[in-house]
C-alpha cells in the first residue's frame, strides 16, 4: 500500500482539515515503560480496574501532551513475551497501521498475545497472516469468492432468518415479560442467519442446533484476555479476575469437543465453499478451519457486538431519529422496494440509515485495537510532531480515539451525529471511518489487512435498520455495559402504522 492513499500524510498537499505545519518538529516519542514485568501489570490493573480504558490513554495523553507515546499494553505478564508498544491516538498517525509497505501484521490479530493454534485446528487463519506470507492471498481471495458466489442470498436471508424471527422474538418476549433482552437472542439467531447466508444451511438444518453455544466457548477462550468484569459481576475479587483472565492462556482443550462439532457442521454445510476453496489451490482442511475462523470469530464475533451498538445508539437517540428513518425507510420501500419489501435499490435511496451506520462504526468500532511491527525505520506523523519508529517495535491503535479526533471529525467528535455522513460534505469524511482496518473509502485486497468482510457487514447493518423501521415506529431500551460492547435490553416497541394490528 502506498503512502498516497493516505494525502494527509504527505508534506505537498495537506487537505483542508488538516492544516499542520509542513515542517513538523522531531521529537523523541514520550513514555516509557517502567520496571519490567511490575510496571506493565500495573498498566493492566490500571487498564482494566482502576482507570478503564478511555481514562488510561487520556491520562497518558494529557501527561505526555502528545497522542504518540510508549506504553505496556494489556494483557501482560504472563500471557504476553513482550507487552512494550508506541500507541498511535490521533487521526494522522493512526493510518501508519494499514500502511504494508511500512509495517508487519504477522501474528498481531490479538495485539501482544496469540491464541493457540490448537484452536484453530493446528493452523495459523488468515487473520494472523502477512500479506506477504503466499497463504494469505489464496485464502483471502477464497474469502471474496464464497461472499461473492453469495451475495444474492444475503438479503432474502437476512429478512427472513434474522430480522423476521428476532424481531417475532422481541415481540413475544416484551409482551410477556416486559422486556427482551436483545443480546441474547441476536447471539443464538446471528449464527443460524450466516449458516443460511454463507451455505444455505443453518446448524438446526444439519442437526446441529445450538452450535453458537460451542461457538462461544471457543470465543471465549480466545478472548479471556482482553476481557474484564465478568467474574467481578459473580463477586470475584478484582485480582483474583485477573490472575485468572490475564495471566494464563485457558486451556484450549476445553474447546475441543465443541471444535470437533463446529468442524462438522463447516465440512458438511460449507462443501461447496470448500469447493471454491480448492479453485485457488487450498487444501479442504485448512479451508475448512480458515471458514470457521471467518464465519465464527470474524464475522458472528462482530454481529455480537456491532447489532447492540447499533441498537443502543438508535435507542439513546429517541423518537425524533425513529420518525426520520421511519419515514425514510418508507418512502424509499414504496418508490424502489418490491411488494412492500426493502431491495437493494430502495437501501440505496436511504441516505440517513446509511449516514447512521458510518456513524455507529465510526464512534463504536466493533474492533478496538489494531497492532503492527515496524518492517524498518520510519518517520511517524501526529498534527504535531514527527517521531523515529525503529525496524522491530510495535504500533498500537486505540480506534476510538483516532476516529474522534477533533482535528478531522470537529468539535462535536464525541458526540453521535446521525447525518454526519449526508450529502457531499459528509461523503468526504467516510475516508476517516476505519473500523474495517482500512478507509471506508476503499475496498479490501489481498494485498493489505483490510477486513475481508466489509461490504457484507455495512450491508447487513443497513439492512438492521431498514427492516426494523419498516417494522416499528419507534422503541425504548435499556442500556448497559457488556462483557464487549453494549448490553441492550428492549423495554417497548411501537408497531409500525400500517402494520400495526397484524
Ligand atoms: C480483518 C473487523 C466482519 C473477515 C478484520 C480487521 C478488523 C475487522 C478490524 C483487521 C484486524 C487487524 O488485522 O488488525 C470486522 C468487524 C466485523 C467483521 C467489526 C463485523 C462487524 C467480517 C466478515 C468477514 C471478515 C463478515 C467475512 C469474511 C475478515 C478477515 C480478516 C478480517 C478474513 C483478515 C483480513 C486479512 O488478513 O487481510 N476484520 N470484521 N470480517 N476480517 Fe473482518
Amino acid at each position: 500500500m502506498s503512502s498516497n492513499r493516505y494525502p494527509w500524510l504527505q508534506k505537498e498537499k495537506p487537505q483542508p482539515e488538516q492544516q499542520a505545519p509542513l515542517l513538523l518538529p522531531t521529537k523523541e516519542i514520550p513514555g516509557s515503560y517502567g520496571i519490567p514485568f511490575i510496571t506493565p501489570i500495573k498498566d493492566r490493573l490500571d487498564y482494566y480496574y482502576f482507570k478503564g480504558h478511555d481514562k488510561f490513554f487520556q491520562s497518558k495523553i494529557d501527561q505526555y501532551s502528545s497522542t504518540v507515546f510508549r506504553t505496556n499494553m494489556i494483557p501482560g505478564p504472563f500471557m504476553a513475551s513482550d507487552p512494550r508498544v508506541i500507541a498511535v491516538l490521533d487521526a494522522k498517525s493512526f493510518p501508519i497501521l494499514f500502511d504494508t509497505s511500512k509495517v508487519e501484521k504477522k501474528d498481531v490479530f490479538t495485539g501482544t498475545y496469540m491464541p493457540s493454534t490448537k484452536l484453530t485446528g493446528g493452523h495459523r487463519v488468515c487473520s494472523y497472516l502477512d500479506p506477504s506470507e503466499p497463504s494469505h492471498t489464496k485464502i483471502k481471495q477464497f474469502l471474496f469468492n464464497l461472499l461473492k458466489s453469495r451475495k444474492d442470498y444475503f438479503l432474502p436471508s437476512f429478512r427472513s432468518d434474522y430480522a423476521a424471527r428476532i424481531f417475532s422474538s422481541v415481540e413475544s418476549q416484551v409482551a410477556s415479560n416486559g422486556q427482551a433482552n436483545f443480546n441474547d437472542l441476536n447471539n443464538d439467531i446471528a449464527f443460524d442467519f450466516l449458516g443460511k447466508a454463507y451455505f444455505g444451511k443453518s446448524p438446526s438444518d444439519v442437526g446441529a442446533s445450538g452450535l453458537q453455544k460451542k461457538v462461544t466457548i471457543w470465543l471465549l477462550l480466545q478472548l479471556a484476555p482482553l476481557a474484564s468484569n465478568v467474574l467481578t459481576k459473580l463477586h470475584v475479587p478484582k485480582l483474583v479476575e485477573d490472575f485468572l483472565l490475564h495471566t494464563f492462556a485457558l486451556p484450549s482443550f476445553i474447546a475441543k469437543p465443541g471444535y470437533k462439532s463446529m468442524y462438522d457442521y463447516f465440512n458438511t454445510a460449507g462443501s461447496a465453499a470448500l469447493d471454491l476453496a480448492e479453485k485457488v489451490g487450498l487444501s479442504r482442511d485448512e479451508a475448512c478451519h480458515n471458514l470457521i475462523f471467518a464465519t465464527s470469530f470474524n464475522t458472528y464475533g462482530g454481529l455480537r457486538v456491532l447489532f447492540p451498538g447499533l441498537l443502543a445508539r438508535l435507542a439513546q437517540s429517541g423518537r425524533e431519529l425513529h420518525g426520520r428513518l421511519a419515514t425514510e425507510v418508507r418512502q424509499a420501500v414504496a418508490s424502489h422496494g418490491e411488494n412492500g419489501q426493502v431491495t437493494l435499490g430502495a437501501l440505496e435511496q436511504m441516505e440517513l440509515a446509511k449516514s447512521v451506520v458510518y456513524e455507529v462504526l465510526r464512534i463504536d468500532p466493533p474492533v478496538e485495537f489494531q497492532y503492527a511491527h515496524a518492517k524498518k525505520d520510519f518517520l511517524l506523523q501526529s498534527h504535531d510532531a514527527q517521531f523515529q519508529v525503529r525496524k522491530g517495535e510495535m504500533l498500537f491503535g486505540y480506534q476510538p480515539f483516532a476516529t474522534r479526533d477533533t482535528r478531522v471529525f470537529g468539535a462535536n467528535a464525541g458526540e453521535f451525529v446521525p447525518d454526519r455522513f449526508v450529502g457531499p460534505d459528509g461523503a468526504k469524511l467516510l475516508r476517516y471511518v476505519w473500523w474495517s482496518n482500512g478507509p471506508e473509502t476503499e475496498e479490501p485486497t489481498v494485498n493489505d489487512k483490510q477486513c475481508a468482510g466489509k461490504n457484507f457487514v455495512v450491508l447487513v447493518a443497513r439492512l438492521f435498520v431498514a427492516e426494523f423501521f419498516l417494522s416499528y415506529d419507534s422503541f425504548t431500551a435499556e442500556i448497559s455495559g457488556s462483557l464487549v460492547g453494549s448490553q441492550v435490553n428492549i423495554t417497548s416497541l411501537t408497531k409500525a402504522k400500517a402494520k400495526a394490528g397484524n
